[in-house]
């Protein structure tokens, strides 16, 4: 029951093809239900009692999801000015926030420092900008330890191999700038990579930025990043990351660690897929099915413009059709689903066995709260879906509105 909600009356009061009609197709569906869940289970997955997990909004930033995340007591964790601004509209007061920023200018990094909130930066030269910026002021460090995870290697963050964190070689320089500007390192952070499902190499990462940690002597938090996993695959038994298991490694580290650090310092993690991924299943509607040259296509209005991650890293979403507002089971056919845009390489599912599907039908990408809407565009001059949200009472709100042709064409200024 736990990891099969949808089941479980995941569209509330209204079928599947009730919503496409009343919002539009497609549709971004989530279930307030599995959101407050996965924070839930993640908010119990220490006995250590200084543990803070902030929500990664980069996955999902719609403000009423962020909304519940932060009435589960969750925190957050931002990349931008953008996602301070979004965190705040759903309520998150600045120390809430933990801004973990990447190759800023001094306008978005003075924009942080003067909304008061925490900041981590990932290079030598953004340590003395933000030093130049906020001299005596309090900062975090981003540092590679040298190990990386993750499904793609365009979602690696660590490691010899990628554009993030201070090298850990480099703390005798970090500690000079601290000192020139003197700035109190607050705390220091990292992040492997997305979407681990074994342990192993981020407990390894944790002991090394934990002996980082050894060599400063006031800190007030270390953050051991995200990346928890989700089971995409729903039937070829890989799970998700075990997180009660996690979560026993991590106690003992932690309390060893405060130990010979002698003081109870906080611990976060920050996990952004993991908390909103499976509480979404984006609706799409079938408007061709066509053979060409013998392979059956099933031509539908989710093109990548929609979902980006299946073209980007290749990435596996399960499919539900459904017919006459029922789920049709059995597999009974090969086919490539694909999209509307004008690029031969627009495929959500690539020869996958599916149920027979017709056209109209509506087909159901599961696990799409995460890096889908998002990372959604107005490619071919499409227009991004509404999101909308099955409350617990099973009732249907709109928390985003589809754009409109209006949306589309207001940013743009005609020559006279
Ligand atoms: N912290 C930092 C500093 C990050 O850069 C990220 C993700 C996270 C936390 C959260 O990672 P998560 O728990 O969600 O794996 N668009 C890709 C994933 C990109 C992840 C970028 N950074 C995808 O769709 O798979």
């Amino acid at each position: 029951m736990e990891y099969n909600l949808r089941e479980e009356g995941f569209y509330g009061n209204m079928e599947p093809e009730q919503i496409t009609e009343m919002y539009g197709s497609p549709v971004y569906v989530y279930n307030e239900e599995t959101l407050r869940l996965r924070c839930r289970e993640l908010k119990k997955m220490v006995k250590y009692p200084h543990f803070v997990i902030d929500y990664s909004i980069k996955a999902n930033f719609n403000p009423a999801l962020l909304q519940i995340v932060k009435e589960e007591g969750l925190e957050v964790d931002v990349m931008s000015p953008g996602e301070i601004s979004l965190s705040k509209m759903a309520g998150y007061e600045a120390d809430e926030i933990f801004y973990i920023c990447n190759n800023v200018s001094e306008q978005e990094m003075r924009y942080a420092i003067e909304a008061g909130v925490t900041t981590s930066v990932d290079s030598l030269s953004q340590l003395e900008q933000y030093g130049r910026l906020n001299p005596g002021g309090k900062v975090a460090v981003r540092l590679n330890p040298g190990h990386g995870a993750g499904h793609h290697q365009k979602v690696i963050t660590a490691g010899k191999k990628t554009k993030f964190g201070i090298d850990v070689e480099m703390l005798h320089e970090v500690k000079a700038i601290l000192a020139r500007y003197s700035l109190k390192l607050v705390g220091v952070n990292q992040h492997i990579g997305s979407l681990f499902l074994e342990k192993e190499q981020y407990l390894k990462s944790v002991d090394s930025l934990l002996e980082c940690a050894k060599e400063f002597s006031d800190l007030e938090f270390v953050d051991f990043g995200g990346g928890f996993g989700i089971a995409y695959h729903k039937e070829n038994q890989i799970q998700r990351l075990d997180l009660a298991d996690l979560g026993k490694s991590l106690d003992e580290i932690m309390y060893r660690f405060v130990k010979e650090y002698g003081k109870e310092i906080t611990f976060r993690a920050e996990p952004g897929r993991y908390v909103t991924a499976e509480s979404s299943v984006l609706l799409g509607t079938v408007n061709t099915v066509k053979t060409n040259h013998g392979k059956k296509y099933i031509g539908t209005d989710i093109g990548f413009n929609v979902l980006m991650r299946p073209v980007l890293y290749d990435s596996y979403h399960e499919i539900e059709v459904y017919e006459k507002n029922r789920k049709v089971s059995g597999k009974r056919e090969t086919a490539t689903v694909v999209g509307n845009i004008c690029e031969s390489g627009d495929i959500l599912a690539k020869d996958r066995e599916l149920p027979h599907i017709e056209e109209k039908d509506v087909i159901g990408v599961l696990d799409a709260g995460a890096y889908g809407h998002v990372m959604s565009s107005n490619y071919n001059g499409r227009l991004r879906p509404a999101e909308v949200l099955v409350r617990t009472d099973g009732k249907i709100r709109l928390i985003r509105k589809r754009d409109t042709l209006e949306d589309l064409v207001k940013n743009y200024v005609l020559l006279p």
